[in-house]
């Protein structure tokens, strides 16, 4: 399978053919689902909540998503791999957003970048893609805008938060992003955003009428029970798996069944 590049991402939309994209932030995960032909790979900040344990995703830094990027681009030998910006990253100043954006290219890997908000970002998006870095954008419920939304909330349900949302799409399309993500808004709004633009819209928990999907990887599996949200869906459960091996290996070191003579040199 040939390396996939944005031109496949924005074909894949004309041709009506879904986009599948699950969060990695590791050498093993990535290898299976690059190898599984998952079409992008996001090295998401969500890795502070799911892997770091934080509560949010507003701590996680730039040597992190560097690391983490890292591993997974060494992982990675056909899907598009695209690294989140973290909080403080690319607020500051149009410069400082573009040596983040760089950084995470240069130094760790990725192809593409994702950065969250709508029009208040729209110039910073366009500093970057003028630079040739690739931009994802991310709307509708930002998680690193939790203080303002006072929680985890679904957006844009009234008329007024709708508008906005539609303007968001607009904006960052107009920008220069080749894709956006649709977070945590109602399915017709999601519906009426990806029938309006040209570019690929990519939903969580934003119904199905989305070009694409994207999921936590540790939500997938089972492996996070902190929460499950709605629109997450198990696909397996392996935290059973995982603690009955643990616990297995931790019984026959207590009991001397483990290690054998199998297991030793002689
Ligand atoms: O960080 C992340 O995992 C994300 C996706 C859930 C879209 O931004
Ligand atoms: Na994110």
């Amino acid at each position: 399978n040939k390396q996939k590049t944005i031109l496949d991402i924005a074909a894949m939309k004309q041709q009506r053919e879904k986009i599948s994209v699950l969060t990695a932030y590791d050498y093993p995960f990535a290898k299976l689902m690059d190898q599984a032909g998952i079409d992008m790979i996001l090295v998401g900040d969500s890795v502070g909540s799911v892997v770091s344990g934080y509560d949010n995703t507003l701590p996680v830094t730039m040597e992190e998503m560097i690391y983490h990027t890292k591993a997974v681009a060494r992982a990675s030998e056909q899907a598009l791999i695209i690294a989140d910006m973290p909080f403080m990253s690319y607020q500051v100043s149009v410069a400082e957003a573009r040596m983040n954006a760089g950084r995470l290219v240069k130094e760790a890997g990725a192809h593409a970048v994702k950065l969250e908000g709508g029009q208040p970002v729209a110039e910073t998006i366009g500093a970057i893609v003028a630079i040739d870095i690739p931009v994802v954008a991310h709307i509708g419920l930002t998680p690193q805008s939790i203080h303002r939304m006072g929680g985890f909330k679904v957006q844009g349900r009234q008329e007024e938060q709708a508008k906005q949302i539609l303007a968001d799409a607009k904006a960052v399309e107009d920008a220069g992003a080749f894709a956006v993500v649709l977070e945590g808004i109602p399915r017709d709004l999601a519906k009426e955003v990806t029938e309006s633009l040209s570019i690929p819209t990519i939903g969580i928990g934003a119904g199905a009428d989305c070009d694409g999907q994207v999921l936590v990887i540790h939500d997938i599996l089972g492996l996070c029970d902190k929460y499950s949200p709605k629109f997450v869906k198990r696909f397996a459960d392996i935290s059973g798996t995982v603690s009955q091996g643990i616990s297995d290996y931790i019984d026959e070191v207590k009991s001397g069944d483990f290690p054998t003579i199998d297991h030793s040199f002689k």
